[in-house]
Formats: C-alpha cells, sequence, structure tokens
C-alpha cells in the first residue's frame, strides 16, 4: 500500500439497488425490467453483446438518461429522478466508453475532479483568500496521492496528448476517482488497450477496491478481465437481464453462452 493512499470513500458504499428498470428509444426498448444489487464493496460486471444496454444502464446509473419506470437506490437515495450533478456529489462517479481526455496535463485533468468538490466560492478563489488558497493545496496532495494509486504519478506534469493510449484511458479513471466516489463506474475501461496496458489497467482496478473500499460496476468485453475482477455478474442481451452470477456460474449457463454464441460471439474472447 503505498504511503499517501488517498482516503476511503467519504460514506461507506452502501448497496446500489437496481429495480424493473425499462428505458424505451422510440420503438426500442434497451432495458426491459432489468433488476441487480452491486453489493457494497464488491465488484459486479456488467456484459452482453453489442446493444444489449450496458451503456443506458450506465446512463440511468449516472443520471443522463431517465427510465420510464423502475428505481435506482444508493442507500436510502433514490437517484432516478436526480440530476446528474446530484447522483454525482451522492458518490457515483463514471467513466465514458469512447471519451478519452487529450487537454491538459495530468494534474489539471484529476483537478477537474475534485471542481464537485471545492467548497471555496469563485470569488475566493479568484482573490486567493487563505481559505481557498489552502483548500486547493489539499486538492493537489489529493490528486497526488490517486495518481500514485493509478500508476500516473510520474506524468503528473505530462500533457495527457503525450501519453499512451492506455494511459490517456487511465486518466478518466482517475478523475472519475478524483470525486472520492463510493461507487465507481467503468464503461470498458480497457476497450482499444494492448495486453500489457489491460494488464495494469486490472491491477489499477483491483487496487482501487481494495485500498479504496468502494464499489465497482464494470462494463467490459474482455472476458478474462471480467472473470479475473468480479465478484458478480450480470449477463444483458436485448435489454434483458438474462442471467446472474458469479463469473463461473454465468461462464456455464446456457442462456449466456446462446446469446454470445447465437449473437456477436466471434468479436468476444470470452472462452
Ligand atoms: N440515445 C439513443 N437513442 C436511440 N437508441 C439508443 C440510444 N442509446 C442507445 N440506443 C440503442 O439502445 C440499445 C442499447 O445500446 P447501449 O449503448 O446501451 O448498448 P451497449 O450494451 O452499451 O453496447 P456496446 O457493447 O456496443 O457498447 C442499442 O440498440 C442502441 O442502438
Ligand atoms: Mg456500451
Amino acid at each position: 500500500m503505498n504511503a499517501r493512499a488517498p482516503r476511503p470513500p467519504r460514506t461507506a458504499p452502501a448497496a446500489l439497488e437496481v429495480r424493473d428498470v425499462t428505458v424505451r428509444f422510440a420503438g426500442l426498448t434497451a432495458l426491459d425490467d432489468v433488476s441487480f444489487t452491486v453489493a457494497p464493496g464488491s465488484v459486479h460486471a456488467l456484459i452482453g453483446p453489442n446493444g444489449a444496454g450496458k451503456s443506458t444502464c450506465f446512463n440511468v446509473l449516472s443520471g443522463l438518461c431517465r427510465p420510464v419506470h423502475g428505481t435506482v437506490r444508493l442507500g436510502d437515495a433514490e437517484l432516478t429522478r436526480l440530476a446528474p450533478h446530484r447522483i454525482a456529489a451522492l458518490g457515483v462517479a463514471r467513466t465514458f466508453q469512447n471519451i478519452v481526455t487529450t487537454e491538459g496535463t495530468v494534474a489539471d485533468n484529476l483537478m477537474l475532479g475534485r471542481h464537485a468538490l471545492s467548497r471555496a466560492g469563485f470569488a475566493a478563489s479568484a482573490l486567493r483568500l487563505p481559505r481557498a488558497v489552502r483548500e486547493q493545496r489539499e486538492h493537489l496532495a489529493a490528486v497526488r496521492a490517486i495518481a500514485e494509486l493509478t500508476g500516473l504519478a510520474r506524468h503528473f506534469d505530462t500533457p495527457v496528448a503525450l501519453l499512451s493510449y492506455g494511459d490517456r484511458k487511465r486518466v478518466e479513471l482517475a478523475r472519475a476517482l478524483c470525486l472520492e466516489p463510493s461507487v465507481l463506474l467503468l464503461d470498458e475501461p480497457v476497450a482499444g488497450m494492448n495486453a500489457a496496458e489491460r494488464a495494469r489497467t486490472a491491477e489499477v482496478v483491483a487496487d482501487v477496491r481494495t485500498e479504496l473500499g468502494l464499489s465497482v460496476v464494470l462494463v467490459e468485453h474482455d472476458m478474462g478481465l471480467v472473470m479475473r475482477l468480479a465478484d458478480e455478474v450480470t449477463v444483458l442481451d436485448f435489454g434483458r437481464a438474462i442471467a446472474h452470477g458469479t463469473p463461473d456460474e454465468v461462464r456455464g449457463d446456457p442462456e449466456v453462452l446462446r446469446a454470445y454464441l447465437g449473437g456477436d460471439a466471434g468479436q468476444e474472447d470470452a472462452a
């Protein structure tokens, strides 16, 4: 464990309970009565073929998409009627499937992730009042610790445009962590990475979970990674949750095999 590890989440993670969530886009049912529970402090994988509804599910969890019915509860809070910034303030942070940072240094990007935690107002910061200066120093220490935990410390002052693709994707993960979330939503964190970068990111996710004690919801097509990291897996297919269980349980489930082998199985490394 590193000497300057970030603090554990502001609040101990509560269970994230998704119940009967349905999302429709015009005639298409992207999520159809989906239910699952992310146990506190666990890694819960959400898998399924392309178009199964995984990112839509993340959009519901983070408040970008409102379901036609169903609920999402984090402890006592019902999330489905809250704006994204309110959900973030409750400790739910996410990364996006296709976004890779290109502007600013690693430090700049991580400091952006602290924005929601800033208490000093704009005027206090602009006037460099002592309170604002102190707060800025604390934020910088926190983001340095997160950079260490995510293997980005040696690139702290490097423009992200100069980093490898794997490191840039890890900046996204680190930025989400800067919110000090109790639930971290990772949408395909290793997509497009080579084998070494994948292994490094898998290590980082495992470390983050152990050292910070947060819950992770992981969407990933890399089945090796899912099987290694996940405590529980929910399988989506055409918007329906067709299986739940441990990685070993879902791997042998005939419905899951049918969904993959009968659909886009060719692009998965499912084995
Ligand atoms: N904003 C939208 N408007 C209309 N249809 C949408 C919208 N977002 C998603 N969809 C459709 O909803 C379905 C689920 O999409 P989603 O992106 O959630 O799948 P996914 O499981 O994340 O797939 P992938 O593995 O390719 O990322 C797809 O058929 C998709 O085309
Ligand atoms: Mg997706």
